[in-house]
């Protein structure tokens, strides 16, 4: 049975002969082929709107590590750029927007709707690359498209950079929650919109990544992040049922009781504990997870992890993955040999 089809059965809940893996952040900083490709390119920024180059590096993992499905590069803040805020990449200090959103007129300046959506044509053109590429090869590994939920999205619109406090959000989000909202809703249609033209573009699965859930108060968690993941699943399978969803809030456990949606696949980060995650989720959605990223620093300890995971879910309903991206310090080999390890032991 071809690995493609191995993916997409496994994000629905069907039999599959092993239990397929993937990491996330798989194309990157660790892979020295990366490192080439991105000189190349000047820039990271330059590599994500070079078609060919981003489709290039989406493929290194399939080769080098030997992983069950390719993840589209590209970035979650290409949304917010092509929204008309401008995104650039300080060496050392990750992603910046010049100009972060303060008030409604600063979002009113905002481009939105398909107006935005259809400037991302760089990404749709790697998708169209990579399925031909994907379908030729034949040997059928699935293609992951993302994009990053409203609300981690609205934290670099609202914050300008990465934060380790999310105060100016937060003070937003307690002090004027209508231009929060409106802020969330404006990027929850530009979303709906970029997701539906990389599935017409060839893209096999799409996940929607919450990196920053966990700077939201639980009981908060549905109102300013959980109901736009939702409302984007919803319209999403509403045309398109075949196309598995995945969801990847991260550090969130104590949310867990109260997930609803229309989705497929719900992602565990590494903190949670997977046999809790099977508790709470495990007949509601396949998990996806969730090895603790810096177990890659040692091949046995991977190993004891692989072991475990596969203990708790037994080769049912689940899909291996790290519990957050891959860093960038780790060895290729190490990398290989977690998926070596969870397709051994999940071989039936
Ligand atoms: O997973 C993959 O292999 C596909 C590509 C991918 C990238 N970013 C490429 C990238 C994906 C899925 C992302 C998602 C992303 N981007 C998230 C959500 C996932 C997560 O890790 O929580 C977030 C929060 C971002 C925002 C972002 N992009 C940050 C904070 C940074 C800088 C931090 C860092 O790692 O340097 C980036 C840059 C980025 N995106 C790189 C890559 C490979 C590194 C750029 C480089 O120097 O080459």
């Amino acid at each position: 049975m071809p690995s493609r089809k191995i993916f997409v059965d496994a994000c629905f809940g069907k039999e599959t002969p092993y239990t397929p893996v993937w990491m996330m952040r798989q194309a990157g900083r660790y892979l020295p082929e990366y490192m080439k490709v991105r000189a190349k390119a000047g820039d990271f920024l330059n590599l994500c709107h070079d078609p060919k180059a981003a489709a290039a590096v989406t493929i290194q993992p399939l080769d080098i590590v030997g992983v069950d499905a390719a993840i589209l590069f590209t970035d979650i803040l290409v949304i917010p750029d092509e929204m008309g805020m401008d995104l650039s990449f300080v060496k050392g200090e990750g992603p910046k927007f010049s100009d972060p959103l303060t008030s409604q007129a600063d979002l009113d300046r905002l481009i939105g709707g398909d107006e935005a959506a259809s400037k991302l044509t760089y990404v749709f053109d790697t998708i169209k690359i990579l399925r031909k590429e994907l379908d030729e090869r034949g040997d059928n590994i699935a293609l992951i498209g993302f994009a990053g939920a409203p609300w981690t999205l609205a934290t670099y619109m609202i914050e300008g950079q990465g934060t380790k406090t999310y105060n100016i959000c937060k003070k937003m989000m307690y002090s004027n929650p209508e231009l929060l909202h409106n802020i969330l809703r404006e990027v929850t249609e530009v979303l709906k919109l970029y997701l539906e033209k990389q599935i017409q573009a060839g893209v096999d699965v799409v996940q929607i990544f919450d990196s920053w859930a966990a700077a939201i108060e639980v009981d908060n968690y549905d109102e300013f992040s959980w109901s736009y993941m939702v409302e984007i699943a919803e319209y999403i399978k509403a045309k398109y049922p075949h196309i598995p969803i995945i969801m990847f809030p991260k550090g969130i456990p104590a949310f867990y009781d109260k997930v609803y949606g229309n989705f497929d696949v719900f992602g565990i980060d590494w903190a949670t504990p997977m046999e809790y995650a099977k508790e709470k989720l495990g007949d509601k959605y396949v998990l996806q997870g969730n090895m603790e990223p810096c177990r890659l620093y040692s091949k046995e300890q991977t190993t004891v992890s692989v072991e475990k995971i596969q203990k708790v879910m037994n080769g049912k309903r689940h899909i291996f993955n790290l519990g957050h991206g891959i860093l960038p310090d780790i060895p290729v080999e190490n990398a290989k040999h977690f998926v070596s390890e969870c397709q051994r032991v999940s071989k039936k």
